[in-house]
């Protein structure tokens, strides 16, 4: 029997705990998470307080996008483990409550699939289900648009016939090595709706699509022109195509052949206007708020992207969906640990430029702590980052030889990569693995030698560290914060503070103390003058 959130439409209101299985608790010893890792480690996942996970990809892949290049969509990568551990471990957290979300890679597959290999040499119907096109120029030497790979340099990389000559260029949005798929291919589309079918018959909640905004092309492919670079993804022939759109209508109508499964749509798009079309009634329940995410830490621009959420998702009756944090962007204890812009960053793609001077890392987890509070205080789902329920700030100083990120690399070194966000989490010890592994092997990525006071255990035993405050937040949320009800209440400048029925929600970046009505329930401050908010700091309270 399934304990926990089983309330219909669970989702509209859940908090969701990101997974990154390849960082977050290692079963056997070799220095990479595994499943046996997160199967020990769920009573602490349950005791934190969250309704589900979402594990990044855990397919069988060559890891050259840390999975996010899939070679066998229905197994687990050896290294991680096997079915039968993933049913286990679906049985497990669905015994304590939890609910698990998948990761799905649509967008393209990994160039050692079964199908890009049978493409390589020369079967015709599994060419058609890739983006093989002619060069242009005399000799076919150039790629056949002007478009670029999100990592950098050409969407487009020559292929070779099987007779070694060279042949056509196949399309790629990121890596070389994760071909895109031809989405106007009824063989793909069927394939995925059998992939989710697969895996909702083993009981899996629901699933995260990657790269939701990319799988549509604009027929003919055609130039990008100006619009080629990534920040100006508006009106691109390779984002956000309207064809998109009747794809995700088919996979709604398969998951809603199951119980209350859920997709949540990493679709990277121009305003919430355009955000909102991925989530009608027909098409997916709920897709990450990333102008939130980008939002620096300044109470009037992230009140007006909270506005602009809330009514864009409003208006097709979706929730909204909040989030700090992932493992594609730099952690938000270190992105508010510097001198915050009064407007959004989009802070793993500008972070070269953000990271001039050095953090101050205590103001960024005081201000990273008082966001928590405000996500968790909104209503609508929200996600939690592995790692930020301990104030994990990003490892920066991250050697560049142990940096795995391919990006670097195709970017010639203009893009520093996300590894620092995706460092082994910390659970115990003083000294690397951090209670990570068994024994001291060579984590995947090193850890920073300074992170005893960030492990679980140490904030365990200290009743005022982030882990508790979390905690509480989540007992709290639970207890006071359900429900769709919300007001703005009238606040100083430079603070906000909003109504969820008998409990506000405030937060200060002014600069300034600021008067607190009511009772307080939780504070991201601990230090605070009773009847007052700190700046950099935020506050529920009962009224
Ligand atoms: C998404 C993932 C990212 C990955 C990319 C390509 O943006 O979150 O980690 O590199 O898609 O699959
Ligand atoms: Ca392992």
């Amino acid at each position: 029997m399934q304990q926990g959130n089983t309330a219909p439409e669970w989702w509209r209101s859940a908090v969701v705990y990101q997974v990154y299985i390849r960082s977050f608790a290692d079963g056997n010893g070799d220095g990479i998470g595994d499943i046996a890792g997160l199967r020990s480690r769920l009573p602490y996942l349950r005791d934190l307080g969250i309704d589900a996970i979402w594990i990044n990809p855990w397919y069988p892949s060559p890891q050259i996008d840390a999975g996010y290049d899939v070679s066998d969509y229905r197994a687990i990568e050896p290294a991680y483990g096997d079915i039968a551990e993933a049913e286990q471990l679906i049985a497990e957290a669905h015994a304590m409550g939890i609910k698990v979300v998948l990761d799905i890679v649509p967008n393209h597959t990994s160039w050692d699939h079964p199908w890009f290999q049978a493409a390589l040499s020369g079967d015709e119907a599994a060419r058609a289900r890739y983006l093989f096109r002619p060069g242009k120029g005399e000799y076919g030497e150039l790629p056949p648009n002007d478009w670029e790979a999100i990592f950098g340099g050409p969407a487009w990389t020559r292929s070779t016939n099987p007779d070694g000559t060279p042949g056509d260029w196949y399309c790629h949005l990121f890596a070389p090595a994760q071909p895109d798929l031809d989405w106007t291919n009824p063989e793909v589309i069927a394939e995925f709706e059998d992939i989710l079918r697969f895996w909702f018959d083993k009981g899996v909640d629901g699933f995260r699509i990657d790269v939701a905004h990319g799988l549509a092309k604009q027929e003919g492919l055609p130039d990008a022109g100006l619009r080629s670079g990534r920040k100006d993804r508006v009106d691109h022939p390779a984002w956000d195509q309207d064809g998109v759109h009747e794809i995700y209508r088919g996979w709604r109508r398969v998951a809603d052949q199951y119980d209350d499964r859920v997709f949540v749509a990493e679709a990277w798009v121009e305003d919430n206007d355009r955000l909102a079309r991925y989530l009608r009634p027909d098409e997916l329940h709920t897709a990450f708020q990333f102008d939130f995410l980008q939002a620096p830490f300044v109470a009037p621009v992230m009140k007006a992207t909270i506005d602009d959420a809330r009514a864009a998702a409003a208006a097709v009756g979706a929730p909204a969906t909040w989030v700090l944090s992932n493992h594609d962007v730099v952690r938000h204890a270190t992105r508010y640990a510097r001198s915050q812009p009064d407007h959004a960053v989009s802070s793993i793609w500008e972070q070269a430029r953000w990271h001039e001077g050095a953090p101050d890392l205590a103001l960024g987890l005081r201000r990273a702590r008082a966001a928590a509070l405000l996500t968790l205080g909104l209503p609508g789902t929200a996600y939690v980052y592995q790692g930020e329920e301990l104030g994990l700030p990003e490892y920066e100083d991250m050697p560049a030889e142990a940096r795995q990120d391919p990006a670097i690399k195709q970017s010639g070194g203009v893009q520093i990569g996300r590894d620092g966000c995706r460092v082994p989490l910390p659970w115990s010890g003083t000294e690397a693995p951090y209670g990570f592994s068994e024994g001291s092997p060579q984590t995947w990525l090193p850890q920073p030698a300074d992170w005893a006071h960030y492990t679980a255990a140490a904030q365990e035993a200290d009743d005022e560290s982030t882990l508790h405050l979390y905690r509480r937040a989540l007992e709290l949320r639970a207890k006071w914060l359900q429900g769709e009800g919300f007001a703005w209440v009238e606040a100083p400048a430079g603070a906000f503070g909003f109504s969820r029925g008998e409990v506000q929600v405030w937060l200060n970046t002014s600069g300034e103390p600021i008067d607190l009505p009511g009772e307080l329930l939780l504070g991201s401050d601990a230090d605070a003058e009773p009847g007052t908010l700190p700046s950099d700091a935020a506050a529920w309270v009962r009224v």
